[in-house]
């Protein structure tokens, strides 16, 4: 059954049954294997990138909250902390996918066609902020071009191919991990250039495609979740155990609490049309572009 067919999923299938009952055959045979959240009853959020950092922490927030999690990322037998997690919470499934491979992608979507998914977390990224070869000249194009095609068009590729279980959803929204270096308006600083291009793009990008779909319902959201402590370093018992980048940051209060990932939960659970294509700090501060 396509998920295109089910604007009433549920009740759809609940009339499929009761017909087959009354004619007395069971839906057997030919029947596609149903994925692991078809006909919960508890909201799905997908997330890319969940074998490390923010991604993990969603996961583990999202499932603590009772939310059916399909966790992606591009190799889970490598995914050690992920797969624990879901190990400890069966509403945790990992999944494979890598956001620029096409066939990945369609394969997963056709999976799940018969799960709504409420919340698509567009989490994964080349993320070279503070780490990356980041100067004009000392560029390398080919690992630019990856990281523009990686941070701008595998967020699209993966989109288009979940709307349809985005639009079957409740909640409908899809949110992109941005970062304020994607505003031109903030920009003061010379660093990144390639990290800071991409994020400005897709900040366009999921503008347009914002104005696009708000006529089905569908809220899109751009949202940069600043660095989270995901690893707890604030509360170290041990400093030295505190790699020396996140104890600067600490030391110039750059650094969010690991319960930035809750309140971005809570921004997400509180977006409403009107919040389409807003251009959101994990603080609820509105970017300038
Ligand atoms: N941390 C920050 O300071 C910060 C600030 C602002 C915005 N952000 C944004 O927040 C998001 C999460 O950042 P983070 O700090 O958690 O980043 P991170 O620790 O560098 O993790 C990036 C994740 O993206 C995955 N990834 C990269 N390329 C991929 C691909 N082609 N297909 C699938 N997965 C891919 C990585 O998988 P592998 O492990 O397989 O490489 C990893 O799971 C990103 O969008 C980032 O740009 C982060």
């Amino acid at each position: 059954m396509s998920i295109v067919n089910q604007g009433a999923r549920r009740s759809g299938f609940f009339v499929a049954c009761m017909l087959f009952a009354i004619a007395g055959m069971a839906p057997s045979g030919n029947a596609v294997a149903e994925s692991v959240f078809a006909g919960s009853d508890k909201p799905t959020v997908l997330i890319t990138g969940s074998n490390a950092s923010h991604g993990l922490a969603f996961a583990e927030e999202y499932a603590a909250l009772g939310w059916n999690v399909i966790a992606t990322c591009r190799s889970p037998e490598k995914a050690d902390r992920l797969n624990a997690l879901a190990a400890e919470n069966s509403n945790i499934v990992v999944e494979e996918l890598d956001i620029v491979d096409q066939g990945e992608i369609a394969a997963l979507a056709e999976k799940y066609s018969d799960t709504p998914i409420d919340v698509l977390l567009l989490n994964a990224a080349i993320n070279t902020f503070r780490f990356g070869p980041v100067r004009f000249g000392r560029v390398d194009y080919e690992w630019a071009l990856e990281v523009l095609k990686v941070n701008i068009l595998g967020q699209l590729m993966v989109s288009e191919a979940f709307l349809p279980h985005v639009t079957a959803s409740e909640q409908k929204k899809i949110v992109a991990m941005t970062s304020t270096g994607g505003s031109i308006v903030e920009n003061e600083i010379p660093i990144a250039p390639i990290y800071r291009a991409s994020k400005a793009g897709l900040n366009m990008l999921m503008k347009t495609y914002a104005l696009t779909l708000k006529r089905k319902g569908i809220i899109i959201s751009i949202m940069a979740p600043g660095t989270v402590d995901t690893e707890d370093y604030m509360n170290a018992e041990d400093p030295d155990s505190v790699p020396s980048n996140y104890k600067t940051m600490i030391k110039i209060g750059r650094l969010a609490p690991r319960t930035a990932i809750d309140d971005m939960i809570r921004l997400i659970d509180g977006l409403e049309p009107e919040d389409t294509g807003v251009y959101y700090e994990w603080t609820g501060r509105v970017i300038p572009w």
